[in-house]
């Protein structure tokens, strides 16, 4: 383990703290999240040194090429920039890295650079903790230093140190969470107005909302990330993103919205987690919740987390979920808390516990109730056919909708919703379904949380 020397101070642990000057910064990324925390550290030094009991310094900034012509680049100063890692490496004086390139590659190898480097990380990257959160860990530790991740989920809302500190005397049951504030902006106006998925997410395209490119938010990727990361917290072991079952929005119609309504849900895509008995559940879909459910008001980009201790009950987390303000209010949190282990001299507190025995419940043994809208021929003993399919796999029905939607064509639109029913009879019952003549679509089914 290499440790830096400088004077010492005396603390009451014992621990020797370490007298600085300053706390030097290394900033990978001037992207929305990085700009934002060069500008807060900046606009905030006085408060910030205040905090730690020294300045914090901006050392270096690693940027790509075309960062370089951004007036922040200029303002913050050229010689501080540059697009070369071995030269951000081998500045001096950096105690803390703070990433905020995002993505896996090549943001995890600057990461293990750092940490075996000694230094202090800071990072917003869901993506590289939710896979190798573990590994990094374990190599902070050996070096010890800190890796600090607050604003990997959930922007702004504190939600990383609350598991880590505030509600570790907690067993976890459950967390519900809307943690991707495009698709909650893109679902809360297909809910408002009755449009289509592809013109919600036009519009939210259009002011900034989801990017050129939505597939990572619109098919549940990115809350699968930070599902993985907070669930491996909240029940002490390593969930990885594939453990996760991820569907995204694209399927859900202007139909589903208005049937929800008739039957007093909203939809969300919700990002669950359970424990019980060291089998944890963990999955990202669309769902059915009761309009009166906290959830189902959570509405725009915002994100909201609900979770489940044995002792404290149950607990909300609501804010902004992204954003370069809110986003940098996270990260410079963490950058004062790495600071402040640099004075005193050690590495950080936090733990990544690890159970052993704990392992994911297959989702074919979920048991949930069901919305199901199908198309069919508008004619006599078609109910029949479709009830006989539900009941022959244990499937029972709690209500049915129908309404004729093609008198010429003979077709109607039925909506059934279940009682709890096993995953793997409902998947087999919509395999059968699909098959029968008189079945014309299975347009959707959606799962009931309530
Ligand atoms: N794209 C994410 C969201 C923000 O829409 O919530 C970054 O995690």
């Amino acid at each position: 383990m290499r440790r830096k020397s400088y004077g010492q101070l005396c603390t009451l642990s014992g621990v020797k703290a370490v007298k600085k000057q300053n706390i030097g910064i290394g900033l990978m990324g001037l992207g929305v999240i990085g700009g934002g925390v060069a500008r807060v550290l900046t606009d905030k030094a006085k408060v910030l040194a205040g905090q730690v009991g020294c300045p914090l310094i901006l050392r270096k900034v690693k940027v790509l090429e075309s960062d370089l012509v951004k007036p922040q680049a200029k303002e913050l100063g050229l010689q501080f920039f540059t697009t070369d890692a071995d030269e951000f490496f081998a500045e001096p004086g950096v105690d803390i890295v703070v990433e905020a390139i995002g993505g896996e590659k090549p943001a995890l190898d600057y990461l293990k650079r750092a940490l075996s480097g000694g230094k202090h990380v800071v990072t917003s990257n869901k993506e590289v903790i939710a896979k190798h959160g573990v590994e990094l860990f374990a190599l902070a530790q050996q070096y010890g230093v800190g890796l600090h991740y607050e604003a990997s989920v959930g922007g702004g809302i504190p939600l990383i140190a609350p598991f880590q500190y505030a509600l570790v005397a907690n067993k976890i049951s459950g967390i519900y969470a809307i943690i991707n504030g495009t698709t909650n902006y893109i679902l809360t106006r297909m809910a408002r107005e009755g449009i289509d998925f592809p013109s919600a997410l036009g519009t939210a395209q259009k002011l900034g909302y989801a990017e050129a490119d939505p597939r990572n938010d619109v098919d549940g990727i990115d809350a699968t990330y930070k599902l993985a990361i907070l669930a491996s917290l909240a029940f002490h072991c390593q969930v990885q993103p594939q453990d996760v079952h991820c569907e995204g929005i694209s399927r859900l119609d202007s139909r589903d919205f208005k049937y929800a309504r008739e039957l007093g849900f909203a939809i969300k895509l919700l990002a669950i987690a359970k424990q019980g008995d060291n089998l944890i559940e963990v999955r990202v879909h669309p769902v059915f919740i009761p309009e009166e459910s906290l959830l189902a008001k959570v509405d725009g980009v915002y994100n909201a987390i609900l979770v489940e201790g044995d002792l404290v009950g149950e607990v909300l987390f609501y804010g902004e979920g992204a954003g370069a303000l809110p986003t940098s209010s996270a990260v410079v949190a963490d950058v004062v808390s790495a600071a402040q282990d640099v004075v005193a001299g050690g590495g950080s507190r936090a733990r990544w516990v690890l159970e052993p025995g704990k392992s994911i419940k297959p989702m074919a043994e979920l048991e949930t109730r069901y919305y199901l809208r199908l198309n069919v021929a508008d004619r006599p003993g078609v109910l029949a056919q479709v009830s006989k399919v539900l009941g022959d796999h244990l499937i029972s029905i709690s209500s049915v909708i129908q309404q004729a939607v093609d008198a010429v064509a003979q077709a109607a639109e039925i909506v059934i919703m279940t009682h709890p029913a096993k995953e793997a009879e409902m998947q087999q019952a919509l395999d059968e379904l699909g098959h029968l003549a008189s079945v014309k679509e299975i347009c959707n089914f959606i799962r009931v949380e309530a």
